[in-house]
């Protein structure tokens, strides 16, 4: 065949690179089948609606679209995130050309695993930094955390009634998990006790905490439901039990409060074969996702909340986070964030075996 005689768009099909063609109401013109594969549609579902309503993570392509419009030329972002497949976002290079005055051209192209990677290390090393400043914080909670037990001590020793000695074993008992913390914080000076740890024991401890503190009126947030989908085969994994509950913990309170009342938490367990953390290739990795189906996080936002101090309550510290992140970093592990209003997904990554083990 000529190549005259082809027609251009049966050219696009072969294309690796995702193409979308929209108009100036950002309604679908054209989709190529690169991109049906990489957002998981065909096109005769989405021609004819806008981004937003037919695909997954359409807001960073509005965005750029708009960035377009304010410049006036083409416009390209790389090694973005979008949200398109499963759990697990892709890393992208994306191109934005107004072929017209009425039509924009979208070209996506996944960019390989190594940019994964990267992102995966700079999450990390961020971490370390972030690790000195709670290093710093640590010291300050530890000193006059010995004087609050001492003290609890003795108010209990002059206790005339028993059963009030429950508030006092309360105190003792939530210094010493504090001071168990800070140690954790403290280290690697303070190795931890690694031991073979039955995940669905922490998510257990996890979900009875979070439920006593609703019964008892202390949560900063209305009670929600709290589901239970595990995987009872997974092994168990090398870890810290009290810092796994910790980190769970963290990440199961902030749920908690971005869900409204009637608000759905769900805990899941599974594990997935053939997974690079980092840079780490493991046979087998267990993952826990804690989904919650509140507002969400703006996309723009989701690697900014790892940082110390950034937190969007008034009440917040921002540090549960960097603490979840740096306890479960030093497993060997990874806290990932995938969000959208109605469904927030963080997933925590457990090495089981590395591949050269
Ligand atoms: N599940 C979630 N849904 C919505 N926003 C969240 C969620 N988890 C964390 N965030 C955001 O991340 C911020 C940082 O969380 P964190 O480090 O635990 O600090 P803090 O809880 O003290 O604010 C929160 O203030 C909130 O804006
Ligand atoms: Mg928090």
């Amino acid at each position: 065949m000529e190549d005259h005689e082809r027609d251009p768009s049966q050219i696009l099909e072969e294309l690796t690179t995702a193409v979308l063609l929209v108009d100036d109401r950002v309604r679908i013109l054209h989709v190529n089948h690169a991109a049906e594969t990489l957002f998981r549609v065909s096109s005769r579902q989405v021609v004819g609606q806008t981004l937003g309503t037919a695909l997954r993570g359409a807001e960073l392509l509005e965005e750029l679209i708009r960035q377009t419009q304010r410049t006036g030329g083409a416009y390209t972002q790389r090694e973005r995130r979008l949200p398109v497949r499963g759990d697990r976002p892709v890393t992208v290079d994306c191109t934005i050309t107004p072929v017209s005055a009425k039509r924009v051209l979208i070209e996506i192209a996944e960019v390989d695993r190594h940019a994964r990677i990267t992102r995966e290390q700079h999450l990390l090393s961020q971490n370390r930094a972030v690790q000195e400043l709670i290093r710093g914080l640590a010291h300050e909670i530890k000193n006059p955390l010995g004087g609050l037990r001492g003290a609890a001590q003795l108010l209990e020793a002059e206790l005339p009634e028993r059963d009030q000695r429950e508030y006092t074993q309360v105190i003792i008992r939530e210094a010493d998990r504090l001071q168990q913390l800070v140690d954790a914080l403290l280290g690697p000076n303070a190795p931890a006790r690694e031991e073979p740890v039955n995940i669905h024991e922490v998510l257990e401890r996890v979900r009875s905490l979070v439920i006593a503190e609703d019964a008892e009126g202390r949560a900063e947030a209305p009670a929600v439901a709290l589901q239970r989908d595990y995987d009872p085969s997974i092994p168990p994994v090398t870890a810290e039990h009290n810092h796994l509950v910790q980190a769970v913990l963290n990440l199961v309170r902030n749920a908690r409060q971005a869900t409204g009342p009637g608000g759905t938490i769900t805990l899941r367990t599974r594990t997935q074969r053939q997974f690079t953390i980092a840079d780490k290739p493991h046979r087998l990795v267990a993952r826990i996702d804690i989904i919650d189906d509140g507002p969400g996080i703006p996309l723009d936002q989701q690697e900014q909340i790892f940082y110390p101090m950034v937190t969007s309550r008034p009440e917040g510290t921002g540090l549960g986070l960097p603490i979840a992140q740096s306890l479960v970093s030093r497993l060997g592990g990874l806290i990932e964030c995938v969000s959208e209003p109605g469904r927030t997904v963080f997933t925590i990554w457990l090495p089981m075996e590395t591949e050269n083990d």
